[in-house]
C-alpha cells in the first residue's frame, strides 16, 4: 500500500510528522529535492536501505547517497572532513552538491555498497530538510526504477513504484531537473564522479584544480571509485541517438536524422532547443539551465507517446552543460553522431 502524501500547496509539517514515522519504522518513502526525487530510507537501518536495492533492482556495489539536515548530522556518518570538503560545505550546502568522505563504522556497508567511504549531502528542498530534521539522515538513490531516467515529479515517482514502497511526497516539479555533483575529496587533488547541478567550474573557483574523473565523458577507466557509472543509466524504453556540434549544423543533422528513420518506419520524437518538425516533439528550452530542467521529463514523455527512436539535441559542456552531456550520452548508450 502507498499513500500519496499531497504537499504541492507547500510544506505540511503535520503531513512531515506522518512520513517521518514511515520513515523510523523502516519503511520507504519518496520525497522532491531540489535536483530529482530521492526514494528515502533510514540511512543507518540496514534492513530498510536493503529495500531500497530491491524496489530499485540497483545492483548491491551502487552505493547511496545519505541527505543530512545539518552540519551536526555530518559527524554521524563521515570519520573525517578534509579541509577542502568544509570549504565546499560551506560554500554550497544546502544545495545539489554531494561529497564522497571516509565512513563512520556506524553506517552500515549496504548503504555504502561494501565502499570505506560514504557520499553524504545536504539538499536544500524545504520539504527534503524537514523530513531529514523530522527522522534520521535518509539513504536515498533517485527514485526511478534501475536504468530509467530519473523522476522529476511525483507522477514519474507514482509510475516507478506505486503500490511498491510505502509513502511518496508530492511536491510538485523539481527545479535543477539533473542530480547532485559528485566529488570524491578523500583524493588529492578531488576527483569529480559525476558531474550536477553545481558546475565544476565554481567548485573548482573554491578548492581549486579537480581531476575528472574518465567516466564523466564515457571513457573506459577504472571504475572502482565511481560504480555508478558502471551500469546502464536515464534509458528510455525507444532508442535515443544525441546530436552534437555547432548549433546550425545540429539543427540540420536532426531534420535529416528524422528523414531517415521514417522513410525506415519509425516513429520519431525529437527533444530539441529549436522546434523541429518530427512525429513527435519536445521543448528543452532555451538555456542549460532549462534544458537541464526538463532532461528527464522529456525521455519519459516522448516514451509515454510511444515513438521508437528519440533524436536528443546536445548542448555546450559548459556548466551544467556538462551534466546535460553525461546524462543524454549515457541514455543513449553513447551513440553519438556529431554534426
Ligand atoms: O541529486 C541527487 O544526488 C539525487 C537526489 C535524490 O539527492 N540522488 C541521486 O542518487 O542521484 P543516486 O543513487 O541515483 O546516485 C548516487 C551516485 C551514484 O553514481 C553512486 O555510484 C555515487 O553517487 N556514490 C554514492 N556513494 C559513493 C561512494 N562512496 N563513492 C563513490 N561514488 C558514490
Ligand atoms: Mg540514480
Amino acid at each position: 500500500m502507498t499513500i500519496v502524501i499531497n504537499m504541492r500547496e507547500g510544506l505540511d509539517e503535520r503531513k512531515i510528522k506522518v512520513a517521518a514515522r514511515l520513515i523510523l519504522e523502516g519503511k520507504l518513502v519518496a520525497f522532491p529535492t531540489e535536483t530529482v526525487y530521492g526514494l528515502g530510507a533510514d540511512a543507518l537501518n540496514e534492513n530498510a536501505v536493503r529495500r531500497i536495492f530491491e524496489a530499485k533492482g540497483r545492483p548491491a556495489d551502487n552505493p547511496l547517497i545519505i541527505h543530512i539536515a545539518s552540519i551536526s548530522d555530518l559527524e554521524k556518518v563521515a570519520r573525517e572532513v578534509p579541509e577542502k570538503a568544509k570549504l565546499l560545505a560551506e560554500k554550497f550546502w544546502p544545495g545539489p552538491l554531494t561529497l564522497v568522505l571516509p565512513k563512520r563504522r556506524e553506517v552500515p556497508l549496504v548503504t555504502t555498497g561494501g565502499l570505506d567511504t560514504v557520499a553524504v549531502r545536504m539538499p536544500s528542498h524545504p520539504i527534503a530538510l524537514a523530513l531529514i530534521k523530522a527522522s534520521t539522515p535518509l539513504a536515498a538513490p533517485s527514485a526511478n526504477i534501475s536504468g530509467k531516467p530519473s523522476p522529476t515529479s511525483a507522477e514519474h515517482v507514482i509510475d516507478d513504484f506505486y503500490g511498491k514502497i510505502e509513502g511518496i511526497i508530492d511536491g510538485g516539479e523539481t527545479w535543477i531537473g539533473v542530480e547532485s555533483t559528485v566529488i570524491d575529496v578523500t583524493e588529492e587533488p578531488p576527483v569529480l564522479l559525476r558531474p550536477g547541478g553545481i558546475p565544476v567550474e565554481e567548485i573548482e573557483r573554491v578548492i581549486g584544480p579537480v581531476r575528472i574523473h574518465p567516466a564523466v565523458k564515457g571513457k573506459n577507466a577504472d571504475l572502482a571509485k565511481a560504480p555508478g557509472m558502471k551500469y546502464k543509466h536515464y534509458a528510455p524504453n525507444a532508442s535515443v541517438v544525441v546530436v552534437e556540434g555547432e548549433p546550425e549544423k545540429r539543427k540540420k543533422k536532426i531534420r535529416e536524422l528524422v528523414e531517415e528513420y521514417r522513410e525506415r518506419g519509425y516513429r520519431v520524437g525529437v527533444m530539441a532547443t529549436v522546434e523541429v518538425e518530427a512525429d513527435e516533439f519536445y521543448p528543452l528550452g532555451k538555456t542549460p539551465e532549462e534544458v537541464a530542467r526538463n532532461l528527464f521529463k522529456a525521455l519519459r514523455e516522448l516514451d509515454r507517446r510511444g515513438v521508437d527512436v528519440i533524436i536528443a539535441e546536445g548542448v555546450e559542456e559548459r556548466g551544467i552543460g556538462l551534466a546535460v552531456m553525461n546524462r543524454l550520452r549515457k541514455a543513449a548508450g553513447y551513440r553519438v553522431i556529431r554534426a
